[in-house]
């Protein structure tokens, strides 16, 4: 790994993005399409969880209680992020969280045994190297679960590109695929999560042209990615 990647202007985004609250928002829009995956994932309390880009916290302290102590550990790029990550878990079983960018996750070799990201994977300015950091933090056995809902197959997001502020990626799901099967995941599946969750009547948001859209954005769903890191043996 010897090229840099640039972290900054994510960091600065996100760091605004905290300041707006924001990040407190996310929770609401993402459980809907983070339950469904939870349940694919069978997480069990001795699992060790790695949430990247875990924003401000809440899929971390959300596990915690099910987790022996000490093993759900929340990243972010966003210091901003963090700090309210910290400082909204104090005293809720004991989630670790962590600044660090993808490209280079500040924990040791073949550690977790799940590793999730929800909503954040487009950004990350490498994905490719973000993934193959993935595999090496996670323990032989161990998979990971990228969960985003921007992405090419899904024709109801492709506007929002032009409304980020920083560089996006906008895969096919099999790119995504295959950037997981690059790094040397085996079992690389990749499916859909619809969010079945309510939608209004009257759309006013600037994400979506009206109502009618956003449904069909629902309907079609997050893009879950999924592989598995080979027993020892195997590699
Ligand atoms: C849309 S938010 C989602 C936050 C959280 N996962 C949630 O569902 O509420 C995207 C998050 O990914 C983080 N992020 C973006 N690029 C990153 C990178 N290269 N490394 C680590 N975190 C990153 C951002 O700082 C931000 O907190």
């Amino acid at each position: 790994m010897s090229k840099t990647v640039e972290n900054e202007p994510v960091r600065e985004e996100f760091n605004r993005w905290a300041a707006a609250g924001q990040g407190e928002e996310m929770e609401e829009h993402h459980l809907p399409i983070v339950l469904p995956t939870l349940a694919l994932m069978r997480i069990e309390s001795h699992d060790r969880v790695l949430d990247v880009g875990c924003g401000t916290g809440w899929l971390p302290r959300r596990l915690a209680g099910e987790l022996t102590q000490d093993r759900v550990v929340g990243m972010d790029v966003s210091d901003e992020m963090i700090q309210r990550a910290r400082a909204a878990s104090a005293g809720i079983g004991n989630p670790t969280f962590v600044v660090g960018g993808v490209d280079r996750i500040p924990w040791e070799d073949d550690f977790f045994t799940k590793v999730i990201s929800v909503e954040s994977a487009y950004y990350w300015p490498d994905p490719a190297r973000g993934i193959q950091e993935i595999f090496r933090v996670l323990a032989p056995g161990g998979s990971a679960w990228i969960l985003i809902n921007y992405y090419r197959d899904n024709p109801h997001c492709h506007q929002w590109g032009a409304q980020y502020k920083i560089p996006s990626h906008l895969l096919w799901a099999e790119e995504w695929a295959e950037l997981y099967r690059r790094a040397g995941f085996t079992g690389v599946e990749h499916r859909r999560i619809p969010d079945d969750s309510p939608s209004p009547e009257v759309y006013t948001g600037r994400w979506f042209r009206d109502a009618e859209q956003l449904r069909a954005f629902k309907k079609e769903g997050a893009l879950l990615v999924q592989g598995v890191k080979p027993a020892s043996e195997l590699r």
